[in-house]
């Protein structure tokens, strides 16, 4: 049986490079697509060297067309035509985007957009979209459901997550036999348990976990706390922090079920998480615990924008997508730290 093509956009990125490998190992045929505008083609080849089929890859960027009809045409033309498409590409850091809102716009929606618009053309029905958690601000309910209404955003990364949606919807109304999986995902942790693929942030790391690797490889100066005096159970605050290979198989599990379940049914959203909150401090002590290194930390101020505390209510995965996370938060962490040890001996 010829597999199913998946084209995965921002291929050589942190979450699609390990989804890419869950794919390739659930039997589907992975083509990659990156601009590479944060990454490098070294991990296209570290995870080539995983998987026992030959990766497609294409320097393109998702806004110009003619880069994606290259893509479309030429996996067509190879007698492979892509099925089903995962949108990773976007770019992420929320300070950026608030400092450069219309580079964030266009990237993240133009890109959008222009996909779409290239999926319909080539007859290509269904997408998974990566969302995230940041849609629903601060939310008056946790954990937090999918039908906590959106809040007004924070930044124009959120703002463009939001929009994203809106537009998929749309274009789903419009196209009676697309479907798709938005996916809002809570915070993604961890590495493929090889260490051969990882998160490699560009400069100063904002997230809490590559921060705090690097601050125990002693790249960095201590790991601020952001904020100790929130209403929560230690003062810090609460997230819900789910390992990268959990998130990529629930790619897996989501574009089976536009394929096989929902076709032409439209969107659904879904929640990616743990179902547990985890303060910054109770981060600290199992990364201590797990790794038996020290976590050198300051308590600091809090960081604006901050959301106080969100976790995931992920019933409907469980229900719907058959998916629930089954790695621990010390496995994800333990993970972060191999690779993180990695990094620093190259
Ligand atoms: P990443 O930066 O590692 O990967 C994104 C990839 O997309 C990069 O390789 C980048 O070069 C590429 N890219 C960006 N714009 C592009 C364009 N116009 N054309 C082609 N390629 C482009 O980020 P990630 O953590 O793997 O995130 C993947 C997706 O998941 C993003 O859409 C992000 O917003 C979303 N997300 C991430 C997190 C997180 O904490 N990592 C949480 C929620 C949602
Ligand atoms: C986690 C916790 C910080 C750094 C961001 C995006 C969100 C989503 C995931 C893409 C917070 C604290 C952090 C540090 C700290 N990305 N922290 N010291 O803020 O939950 O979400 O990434 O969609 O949209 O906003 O993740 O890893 O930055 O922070 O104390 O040096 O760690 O205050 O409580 P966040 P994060």
């Amino acid at each position: 049986m010829t597999s199913l093509t998946i084209l995965v956009t921002g291929g050589a990125g942190y979450i699609g490079t390990h989804t890419a490998v869950a794919l390739a190992e659930a039997g589907f045929r992975v083509v990659l697509l990156d601009n590479f505008s944060n990454s490098e083609f070294s991990m296209v080849q570290a995870l080539r060297s995983m998987v026992d089929q030959e990766v497609p890859f294409y320097e393109a960027d998702c806004r110009n067309k003619s880069d994606l009809l290259r893509v479309f045409n030429t996996e067509k033309e190879k007698g492979h035509p892509i099925s089903g498409v995962i949108h990773f590409a976007a770019l992420k850091a929320v300070g950026e985007s608030v400092e450069k809102p219309e580079l964030y716009k266009s990237n993240n929606i133009g890109g959008t957009e222009c996909l779409l618009e290239i999926m319909k053309e080539f007859g290509v029905h269904s997408l998974v979209f990566s969302s995230s958690c940041t849609v629903y601000g601060e939310p008056e309910n946790i954990p937090v459901d999918e039908r906590s209404p959106f809040l007004p955003s924070e930044s124009t990364y959120g703002y463009t997550k939001q929009a994203c949606e809106k537009l998929i919807e749309n274009h789903a109304e419009e196209n009676g036999e697309f479907s798709s999986a938005l996916l809002r995902y809570f915070n993604p942790i961890g590495a493929h348990p090889s260490a051969i693929i990882g998160e490699s942030p560009r400069g100063i790391p904002n997230n809490l976990i590559p921060f705090l690797c690097q601050a125990v490889a002693k790249l960095r100066g201590p790991l601020t706390v952001f904020g100790t005096d929130y209403p929560t159970k230690d003062g810090s605050c609460i997230r819900d922090y789910l390992h990268v290979m959990d998130l990529a198989e629930a790619h897996v599990k989501a574009i089976g079920y536009l394929f096989e379940i929902v076709k032409g049914k439209g969107c659904r959203a879904f929640n990616l998480g743990t179902g547990t909150g985890v303060s910054v401090l109770e981060v600290i002590d199992a990364f201590e615990r797990v790794t038996g290194e020290k976590v050198p930390y300051t308590l600091g101020d809090r960081r604006e924008g901050d959301v106080v505390a969100i976790w995931a209510n992920a019933e409907r995965a469980k229900e719907e997508l058959k998916w629930e996370t089954k790695r621990s938060l010390e496995q994800g962490l333990n993970d972060s730290w191999n690779w993180q040890q990695k990094l620093s001996e190259n």
